[in-house]
């Protein structure tokens, strides 16, 4: 039998974080997340064996530490669900081997999800059930894009996405570009609370008329990172001081111009009057002062989830594959392959 409020164990290992999360229904019980993030601050970025092998430490402690705050047994899961892809391939093996195993030894149905559904059915958790269709701009270190999502559990379109840099990657590498520490967004938004964001013009990425016609809803952050990291060396090499916090506001202002700009676009565009935003850049303290504002001119109605359940964690993974249940669709096959590169319009593996 079905249960309309299944209990749903949830497995995220995509990147940097092992997160073990557990609903019921729509309601969150645990969110149990280990980052391994201050292992690679050292290298800039995120280290892909660095990242697998702290999964593999973290991954049966993390579920237990979920089991004891949620004051659930393992056996009391009605399903598993986990991150299939995308993402890095062999941090994502050990969430899905982990995952199976589970659903084997507790004989329950696994399913294998796609991480940005994952971000987009996270919000109900919070707001609770997401209006059918809404927009989604999902913003964070590995991924950048514009999705419509019809049903978040079968049916998600890609209106745009990056060509290039990711918006959290371009925050990453403007903030090490201006001495800040890794991962450099929630440095640049600090820092550019004290600057002027109309200090510097730097370039729109892909808005220009001739860019639209053929990347109406897609983004490139690339040209910016390097105009900053330009405006920057010419400053140095004319031996003044680099105003960093004028250039943090003015590339912050630069990077949710564009974002809010297109997405707003979109949602008129496609009728859509509910516009979500999440990954980690949706912490980002102007981007949603940005979307607010627009959305209300607009008429959209705004929702965010909050800053904790935007990054990585079990828990976005748990809410789909317990909408998953609900929705009665087919679970994956035991031998559900790990994917680094799953399209978003494969929502369930
Ligand atoms: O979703 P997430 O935790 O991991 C993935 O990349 O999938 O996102 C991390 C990214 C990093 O690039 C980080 O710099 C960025 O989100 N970020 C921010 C802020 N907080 C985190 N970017 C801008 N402003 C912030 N406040
Ligand atoms: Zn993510």
């Amino acid at each position: 039998m079905v249960s309309d409020q299944p209990l749903v164990l949830g497995i995220e290992t995509s990147c940097d974080e092992t997160g073990v999360g557990i609903v019921r229904g729509h309601e969150l019980l645990v969110d149990a997340v280990e980052s391994s993030v201050e292992e690679h601050a050292r290298f800039g970025g995120v280290v892909p064996e660095v990242a697998s092998r702290a999964h593999l430490e973290a991954m049966a402690p993390t579920i237990e530490r979920a089991c004891t705050q949620a004051g659930v047994r393992l056996d009391d899961a009605d399903a598993i669900a986990v991150t299939s892809g995308p993402g890095l391939a062999g941090a994502l093996l050990v969430g899905v081997a982990s995952a199976k195993a589970l659903a084997l030894a507790l004989g329950r149905p696994l399913y294998g999800v796609n991480h940005l559904a994952a971000h987009v059915a996270v919000d109900q958790l919070e707001h609770g059930p997401l209006p059918e269709p809404t927009l989604a701009l999902l913003v964070s270190g590995g991924h950048s894009s514009l999705l419509l999502v019809p049903d978040v559990t079968s049916d998600v379109r890609p209106l745009g996405s990056t060509i290039d840099d990711a918006a959290g990657e371009a925050f990453d590498k403007v903030a090490r570009l201006l001495g800040l520490p890794f991962p450099g967004g929630p440095h640049v938004d600090r820092m550019a609370k004290e600057g002027d964001p109309g200090a510097i013009p730097f370039p729109r990425g892909l808005s220009r008329p001739s860019d639209l016609a053929k990347h109406r809803y897609d983004f490139s952050f690339s040209g910016l990172k390097t105009a900053v990291a330009r405006w920057v060396e010419q400053r140095q090499a004319d031996g003044e001081q680099v105003p960093v916090a004028d250039v943090a506001a003015s590339f912050q202002e630069a990077v949710v111009d564009v974002l809010t700009r297109k997405a707003v676009a979109a949602c008129r565009a496609e009728g859509v009057d509910t516009m979500l935003i999440g990954g980690g850049v949706a912490a980002n303290s102007r981007l949603r002062a940005m979307a607010q504002t627009r959305c209300d001119d607009a008429g959209i109605t705004l929702r965010v989830p909050r800053p904790g359940l935007c990054t990585d964690n079990g828990a976005m993974v748990a809410a789909l594959g317990a909408q998953m249940v609900r929705r009665g669709r087919t679970p994956s096959a035991l031998d559900l392959p790990a994917d680094s590169s799953m399209p978003v319009t494969t929502v369930l593996a």
